[in-house]
This record gives C-alpha cells, sequence and structure tokens, in this order.
C-alpha cells in the first residue's frame, strides 16, 4: 500500500476564515518532509487536514490513491499518526498508560491485549528514552520530558506515516537532536516522515524534502539545498542572512547578519 500524500487545489481553514489557500503538494513515501514558515502561515493547519482533523473547504487530500475523506477512521489511524503541537495528559494518567492509547487503533471489539502490543509499547519507551519514567505521572514531568511520552505514544501506533507537529520544541539540545536522530532512524526503516521545524539549521540538516509556505500558499519546496537559501529567507522570513557550507554535511547553513551597529 502507497503512503504518498497528495494534496490537491485544498484550501482549510476555521469558520469563514481561510487558513491554507489553494495548496498543491505531494509529501514523497519514505522521506523525512519538513515544513518550515513563520508562526501563523497554517502549518498545524496543514497538518491537521492530512491526519482528517479537520475537513477542507476545496480540494482533496489522497492518501495512497484513495481520498482520505473515504477511509475509515479506524484504518486511518492505523496509516496517519498525527502529534499535535500541544496535547493535554489525562489528569494522573501514567506514562506507560498514555503510551499505551496509542495501541487502540490495533486493537479489537474487545480491545484484547497482544504480545505485539506489548512490543510496540516497550519499543517506542525505549526509542524516546523513557523506560526509567514509564511508571510516572505524566503531569509531573517536565514539558522536554512530556514531549517525549506524546512522541512514544505517536510511535506505538505504529503508522507508516508519521506527522509532528513541532517534536523538538520544550526540548533541549541534546533530547532536540535525539528526536530528529530518531526521524532519521524511523525514515530510513521505510517510513514517510512530517515534521514542523522551527529551527531552519535542523530543517536543512535532517530534512531530504523541504516545504516552505507563507501566509497558507507554498512559496518552495524540493531538496534542502535548493530550497533553504538567503533569497527564500528573505522572502518568507524577512530575514537577512548568508546561507554558506555546513562544514558537517556539506549542506545549507544560515548564518544571519549582524544586526548593524548603529
Ligand atoms: N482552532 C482554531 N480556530 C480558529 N483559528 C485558528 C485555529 N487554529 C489556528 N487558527 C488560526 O489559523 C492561522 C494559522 O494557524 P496555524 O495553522 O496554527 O499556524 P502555524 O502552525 O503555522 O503557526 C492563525 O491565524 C491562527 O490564529
Ligand atoms: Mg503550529
Amino acid at each position: 500500500m502507497s503512503d504518498t500524500l497528495a494534496v490537491t487545489d485544498l484550501s482549510a481553514g476555521y469558520g469563514e476564515r481561510r487558513v491554507i489557500d489553494d495548496l498543491t503538494i505531494e509529501i514523497p513515501q519514505g522521506e523525512l518532509t519538513v515544513i518550515i514558515g513563520p508562526n501563523g502561515c497554517g502549518k498545524s493547519t496543514l497538518l491537521r487536514s492530512l491526519a482528517r482533523l479537520i475537513k477542507p473547504f476545496e480540494g482533496s487530500v489522497v492518501l495512497g490513491g484513495k481520498d482520505i475523506a473515504t477511509i475509515p477512521s479506524r484504518e486511518l489511524a492505523r496509516r496517519v499518526g498525527l502529534l499535535p503541537q500541544s496535547s493535554i495528559a489525562p489528569e494522573g494518567i501514567t506514562v506507560i498508560d498514555l503510551v499505551t492509547r496509542g495501541r487502540h487503533p490495533h486493537q479489537g471489539a474487545f480491545r484484547r491485549w497482544t504480545r505485539e502490543d506489548e512490543t510496540a509499547v516497550r519499543e517506542a519507551l525505549r526509542r524516546t528514552r523513557l523506560e526509567d519514567l514509564s511508571t510516572r505521572v505524566v503531569d509531573e514531568l517536565s514539558g522536554g520530558q512530556r514531549q517525549r511520552v506524546w512522541i512514544a505514544m505517536a510511535l506505538a501506533q505504529q503508522t507508516p506515516l508519521l506527522l509532528l507537529d513541532e517534536p523538538t520544541t520544550y526540548l533541549d539540545i541534546s533530547h532536540q537532536i535525539d528526536v530528529l536522530d530518531l526521524c532519521t532512524s524511523l525514515q530510513r526503516e521505510g517510513r514517510t516522515l512530517v515534521a514542523v521545524l522551527h529551527d531552519l539549521n535542523q530543517a536543512a540538516r535532517y530534512a531530504t524534502h523541504v516545504i516552505a509556505l507563507a501566509e497558507g500558499r507554498l512559496i518552495a519546496q524540493g531538496k534542502p539545498a535548493d530550497v533553504v537559501t538567503s533569497d527564500l529567507l528573505r522572502e518568507v522570513f524577512d530575514v537577512g542572512a548568508r546561507v554558506i557550507e555546513d562544514p558537517e554535511t556539506g549542506g545549507p547553513l544560515i548564518v544571519p547578519h549582524a544586526p548593524a551597529v548603529a
């Protein structure tokens, strides 16, 4: 089954308000796509549309040749996982219980717990380095630890397609790198990932495909080196910067201009 997501002429928003405007993009299968764009440009709205949390005003989202509007909910939940930008855990729930909820789409009517469920939860806790916190109450964790719990829940869902809305926000640099390396490993294992990132240098380094949005419209898409340019930074973020060669990877590295001293 193909996990390519094709977005065609998509317009979406809230009430009367159009946030995504006539957007046509493809999320290539097996790649790590990073969405960049200023605050409020519609990145989260796009991810919500891809996960069918909101219905398009116009246009379509097609997963593996089928309009997601026609895919049964349980099937969609087994194929597409979403880590929302912010989530509130049920009061008093433990880490392991929350991560276990990621298995619900896989369980039958009687919610029988299988060895496969057990393995998926253990694996999700291991890959997010949460084993030692598994019996702790989620409310009592730090913001960064909580973020890793939500990532673990999305991982436990074991969907071939994973949408991550700002997965590194609230994390210190070491855990940011952990999460981004995890994204790369998942991609190399054959999953399709889409992540919203604010750190453009991380986007340039980890993405295999970049989508740049501004005001709900597509500005550019393609390989990081083709998208992350000083012209694009000026156009999308109104930032003056040099883009030089990353001494570690040879890819693009953004160096904002120093402020002019009066
Ligand atoms: N639930 C909502 N109801 C109404 N407006 C919303 C809602 N969520 C987001 N918006 C508005 O839609 C616009 C795009 O938001 P969002 O997709 O969250 O942007 P981004 O993730 O790029 O920062 C913003 O102007 C925001 O205020
Ligand atoms: Mg957002």
